[in-house]
């Protein structure tokens, strides 16, 4: 769903389950984070998530691990750890067992890569496939991460390049190079967990998964729930190769305009910044990367431990008192 259809529905659901009345829900609807949170003990906070949909990429087993490490990242958001999982599942009755078996098989061997243990699931007949999991994590009370906390002065980091969704969107119309569909394709399964285990370690104020709502979308919502303006730099966003060209091909998939029309209004451009890479922005990625706000005097630690681990990170926008996005 949009952003805004989306908010409307959950205001109705909301209001049955008022946040005074549980106290031991540490993170839940009022907020909209990217997972619920609630407090077992003063050790320990279960996270709970699901995420499913349908194929993004051609080969069954790549769907099944992108979906499983999609679903997963919400988990790694929130600063903790992937407990256990449950496929759900909707598949077309004349679909060959074959697929269905390497479709699961992506997901459980990412489920594995992440210490967790699959469980079960529940499978419908649907037209057209769909794949995910249910994910219960864990995080002690004190350690979770949430999209408000970030600060004026924060250095924002990200942790994956930008343009897997238009790169999957060019492959479906057969308008993208291999080299860059098998890219997007390896960034997409990759799991957030060592990003964030980095992240807990040198500690962050705010943290979010780049998904549906792009960069942009995503980013807003930190902005807001924090109180603060982020300040993006173009030039220092990183994109995936292929991203920017089918971007000016105009190979938007629908959900583009739909961040746009929703966050649009949010967001102050630099005049020089052209209209095809604003939505770009606006485009909604699968699986992303981990959008973090850190203390600046911290900052250059988490760099270099990023790079010590040989895992990428780009540091694209500062935080500043306001509110909004500016990019500049
Ligand atoms: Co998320
Ligand atoms: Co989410
Ligand atoms: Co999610």
């Amino acid at each position: 769903m949009g952003p805004d259809a989306l908010a409307q529905v959950l205001r109705e659901i909301k209001k049955y389950f008022p946040a005074q009345q549980h106290p031991e829900l540490l993170v839940g609807l009022d907020v909209s984070d990217d997972a619920a949170v609630y407090k077992i003990n003063e050790e320990i906070a279960v996270i709970q998530t699901i995420d499913f949909f349908t194929p993004v990429v051609d080969d069954p087993y790549d769907y099944g691990a992108i979906a499983a490490a999609n679903a997963m990242s919400d988990v790694y958001a929130m600063g903790g750890e992937v407990v256990l999982a449950l496929n759900v599942c909707g598949f077309p009755k004349d679909l060959p067992k074959e697929i269905i078996a390497d479709i699961l098989r992506g997901g459980a061997e990412k489920v594995v890569e992440a210490g967790g243990v699959l469980v079960g699931g529940h499978t419908v007949d649907d037209k057209e496939p769909k794949y995910g999991l249910s994910v219960m994590g864990r995080v002690h009370p004190d350690k979770v991460l949430t999209k408000g906390g970030a600060k004026p002065g924060d250095a924002l980091l990200l942790t994956k390049p930008l343009g897997v969704g238009i790169i999957t969107t060019a492959a479906k119309g057969d308008a993208a190079e291999t080299d860059h569909i098998k890219a997007a394709i390896e960034s997409m399964k990759h799991l957030n967990k060592d990003a964030a285990q980095i992240i807990q370690k040198i500690g962050v104020n705010a943290c979010t998964d780049v998904t549906g709502f792009a960069l942009l979308g995503h980013a807003y919502e930190m902005a807001e729930r924090s109180g603060v303006q982020f300040r993006f730099s173009y030039e220092s966003i990183p994109f995936h190769d292929g991203a920017r060209k089918y971007a000016e091909e105009r190979l938007f998939p629908g959900g583009a305009c739909k961040n746009q029309d929703c966050f649009e209004k949010s967001v102050t451009f630099s005049s020089s910044i052209s209209k095809e890479m604003r939505t770009l922005l606006f485009t909604p990625e699968t699986s992303g990367g981990l959008l973090f706000a850190v203390d600046a005097d911290k900052c250059e630690e988490m760099l270099s431990e990023f790079k010590s681990k040989n895992l990428p990170v780009w540091h694209i926008a500062k935080v500043r008192q306001g509110e909004g996005i500016v990019v500049d």
